[in-house]
């Protein structure tokens, strides 16, 4: 015969698994509702960001930050702008028929005004950080190496207007974000509602 008292234990240990199975419930679930809400940092992330780009002199590259993300605007040259289409025929994508970029860049310059490039400052393999490399011809990456963009972490290489080279781990082209222009001086990321 069942001893009452051997009852009364098992469904006290019962209870407990099943409180203890509730507060982990509780304790689990609170941070990831919490976690759908953007805090004030997140929102400001998000917003359009204008960047003064008047003293950014031909051949330099500035980056600057949205959305959590470095974005690298560079400012072209008439000779790197020439580069372009030396290297189309080593290119994966040289249209950016399968990249990501507004439909109103240039598809093979990638941007609105030919020398002010705007570029996200994330491989399009494993999101490492490409590295400016302007440098012709550099020992590491070859005497017929144009300048471009070069990924640390497995190699991918880009051209001038962030178009990945074919026989690289990257797929596609850095991606192009939306952005705009209030006048000659200042670009805006994430926002198309300025000139473009
Ligand atoms: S993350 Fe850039 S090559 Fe792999």
């Amino acid at each position: 015969m069942k001893d009452i008292s051997d009852f009364t234990r098992r469904d006290f240990l019962s209870l407990s698994a099943a409180l203890t199975g509730g507060a982990g419930l509780v304790f689990t679930s609170t941070p990831f509702v919490a976690s759908f809400k953007p805090s004030a940092r997140a929102l400001a992330l998000g917003s359009p960001i204008e960047v003064d780009i008047s003293k950014v002199e031909p051949g330099a590259m500035i980056k600057v930050e949205w959305r959590g993300r470095a974005v690298m605007v560079l400012h072209r040259t008439e000779e790197m702008l020439t580069k372009l289409s030396i290297v189309d025929s080593l290119l994966a994508d040289p249209d950016s028929q399968q990249s990501e970029q507004p439909t109103y860049v240039d598809s093979n310059h990638r941007s609105i005004k030919p020398e002010i490039l705007v570029v996200e400052a994330v491989c399009t393999h494993l999101g490492c950080v490409p590295i400016p490399r302007f440098d012709v011809g550099p020992s590491d990456l070859g005497s017929e190496w144009p300048g471009g963009f070069y990924c640390p972490c497995h190699g991918s290489k880009f051209d001038l207007a962030g178009r990945v080279y074919s026989g690289v781990p990257a797929p596609t082209n850095l991606k192009v974000p939306p952005y705009s222009f209030i006048d000659n001086n200042i670009l805006v990321v994430g926002s198309e509602e300025g000139l473009v």
